[in-house]
């Protein structure tokens, strides 16, 4: 019943574009070439938007394709314009198989199914490195742990070849006593120091870090190896500053 009613909402609210959009033409077409006003700044993108819009039927669409259609084919964002990893918008906001898997309406869950394809996904999705997992630099690694720089929305492009982009670690977990971190994630103080560093220990951490949907399915941490904004030295360091009995972590 509610989902009846809100699609019969947006079928109104487009169609109600779609008079507007008519309405603006019909008024011009009676006019001689004289009398036709200026065009104002936002004529074009209404004239190339009429055009689109006649050729799509609103009603036949299911409530999502209509969201998707309004959002991506609406005119409403540029998504032509160039991404800091040398994309466009339009690639940025298009889901990948994972994330469309678990974008789901309020009140649905994950289903067994979607869980068990997730994982699959991710797991296929991890690299390892070609001499084994190993630890790095963990004053590197801090660096990293601690800046969200790189490949940020709504700034001035961040420069990557001057300063690299970091794991953003810190907004989400407390990582160690000497500053303070974000409690979204689970606290990672004294990581090292309590889970000890057996193979299978720098295995999963370094999972979880590549692509942390392989044990968490459609967690919120984001996928920092799979995505490509840290590479495996990256993870390495980072790895070393949550083992490494030297780093604040384990302090
Ligand atoms: C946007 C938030 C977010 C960011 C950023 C983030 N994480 Fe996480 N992380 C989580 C959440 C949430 C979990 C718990 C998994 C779950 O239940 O979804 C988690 C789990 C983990 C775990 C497993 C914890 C355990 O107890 O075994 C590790 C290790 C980890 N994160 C490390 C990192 C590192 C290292 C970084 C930076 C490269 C990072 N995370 C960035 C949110 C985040």
């Amino acid at each position: 019943m509610f989902k009846k009613t809100s699609t019969a909402a947006a079928v109104a609210a487009a169609t109600s574009l779609l008079l507007i959009t008519g309405g603006c033409s019909a008024t011009n077409a009676g006019k001689t070439e004289a009398a036709k006003p200026a065009p104002a700044a936002a004529a074009p993108a209404a004239a190339a938007a009429a055009p689109k819009a006649k050729s799509v039927d609103y009603t036949a669409m299911s409530p999502k394709a209509l969201a998707e259609y309004l959002i991506f084919e609406s005119g409403s964002y540029e998504l032509d314009q160039p991404t800091q990893e040398g994309t466009t918008g339009r690639a940025r906001l298009t889901q990948d198989e994972i994330q469309k898997a678990c974008s789901l309406m309020k009140g649905e869950e994950v289903s067994d199914k979607a869980r068990e394809k997730v994982m699959a996904l991710a797991a296929a999705s991890i690299k390892y490195p070609e001499g084994g997992i190993k630890l790095g630099d963990w004053k590197k690694g801090r660096e990293l742990a601690w800046s969200g720089f790189g490949y940020r929305t709504a700034h001035n492009p961040d420069d990557h070849s001057s300063r690299e982009a970091g794991g953003n670690c810190y907004n989400c977990h407390q990582l160690a006593t000497d500053r303070t971190g974000g409690d979204i994630g689970p606290s990672l103080t004294g990581y090292g120091k309590n889970r000890g560093s057996s193979p299978d220990m720098l295995k999963y951490t370094y999972e979880v870090i590549y692509n942390p949907h392989v044990y968490f399915a459609c967690t919120n941490m984001p996928r920092m190896g799979a995505t490509g904004v840290l590479n495996q030295q990256q993870i390495a360091d980072i790895m070393a500053y949550l083992f490494d009995p030297a780093s604040p972590v384990n302090k």
